[in-house]
């Protein structure tokens, strides 16, 4: 490994333990990587309990359970517990489709502290057509009322697109009436399968504005009952988001096999050799491994992001994007405005006025 940068960053605020990509769903936006990881690869129990505990010693605070569906694994309650014997603060992210009550409550016994449990559409017969799966809705808003019946903190995640824009209000609604006391109106973002699947998610402008007045008025409304949060899509904006708070800033995930990664998509980025968990201590790989320090900071960047005056809120957006859009991490998110391959942006935004295609469904190869 090349020797530790001066200054070193601080501590990651939040490992990403997915614990599998198995799950019963088959989203077509799924974050998770094109080439699933078989169950055959994943990281055994004793792996995940070494992981939580150099997690506990770097100074990670939270610890966020998910996959694909975290609840597949066996060993969930016991990793929770592990979690929490080592202080860390520890959130379940689930499709609500496997478990019950009992499951629930072991898990809170076991010292979870929240629960983010997300919802693909309010109207049945559309969630499960989205979800891939027959009575997937009917299983999640079982799953909301045994989480509810823990005391457990549930946030409830609405993935929006194209295809149930519309109903953002009512999914609003939805999460008061489920007795949440967080909702997230996120709008999916364009890598991996979101990618592939782009031209039948990505939203008219009408679309977008319309939703975004509905946030807006809710929030209103439901001031200092229900917190909305709202992540808008980055293809409609004048400037990036600041991908997963900036590359190697605040975030670690390790994939079900043992990879070390930024970010969800980063194992597409070409030329970078990612860390182990099976081989490398996770103080090694967010210190000093080549992967993590590749596009820390400012020095790696170029013109316009170089003497932006952004460039320390936004990071230069995506690095994935910008490979996906203009075939080198290196460049600035083209989603900016500022960005050369600004125009490839307007040109997938010209395709959304367009029917729809059908979904390419999450499905292992
Ligand atoms: Fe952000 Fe770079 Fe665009 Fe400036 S030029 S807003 S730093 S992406
Ligand atoms: Fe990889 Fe944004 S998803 S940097």
């Amino acid at each position: 490994m090349p020797p530790r940068v001066d200054p070193p960053p601080d501590p990651p605020l939040a490992l990403l333990a997915e614990l599998t990509h198995r799950c019963p769903l088959a989203c077509p936006y799924c974050s998770n990587p094109v080439n699933l990881e078989r169950a055959s690869a994943e990281l055994s129990e004793e792996d995940w309990r070494r992981v939580l505990t150099e997690a506990a010693a770097l100074g990670v605070l939270q610890v966020h359970f998910s996959g694909g569906e975290p609840m597949v694994r066996r060993e969930l309650v016991a990793l929770v517990g592990a979690a929490s014997g080592l202080g860390l603060y520890s959130n379940l992210i689930t499709s609500g489709t496997l478990g019950g009550a009992r499951e629930i409550a072991a898990l809170a016994d076991a010292g979870l502290k929240h629960v983010q449990l997300s919802f693909q559409d309010v109207v049945a017969d559309n969630a499960d057509r989205i979800a891939g799966l027959a009575g997937a809705y009917e299983r999640k808003t079982r799953f909301a009322d045994a989480v509810r019946a823990t005391g457990l903190p549930l946030t409830l995640n609405m993935v929006v697109h194209r295809q149930n824009l519309e109903r953002v209000p009512d999914m609003i609604e939805m999460a008061h009436t489920l007795g949440a006391r967080r909702v997230e109106i996120a709008h999916v973002q364009y890598y991996a399968w979101a990618f592939t699947n782009r031209a039948a998610l990505l939203p008219t402008r009408q679309q977008l504005d319309d939703a975004t007045r509905a946030v807006e008025a809710a929030r209103q409304r439901l001031k200092g009952v229900l917190t909305i949060d709202y992540v808008v899509p980055d293809y409609h904006g004048r400037r990036p988001k600041s991908c997963m708070s900036g590359w190697g800033r605040q975030f670690l995930n390790v994939t079900p096999a043992g990879t070390a990664v930024p970010c969800h998509a980063a194992e597409t980025l070409p030329g970078l050799a990612f860390p182990s968990v099976r081989t490398s201590s996770l103080s090694d790989i967010w210190y000093r491994s080549e992967a993590f320090n590749r596009f820390r900071g400012t020095d790696w960047m170029a013109e316009p992001c170089r003497s932006c005056e952004r460039r320390e809120i936004d990071w230069g957006g995506c690095r994935c994007q910008a490979l996906l859009l203009a075939g080198d991490a290196g460049r600035t998110d083209p989603v900016c405005a500022l960005s050369p391959d600004h125009g490839l942006v307007e040109a997938a935004l010209q395709e959304a006025e367009q029917a729809p295609p059908a979904f390419v469904y999450r499905r292992f190869s």
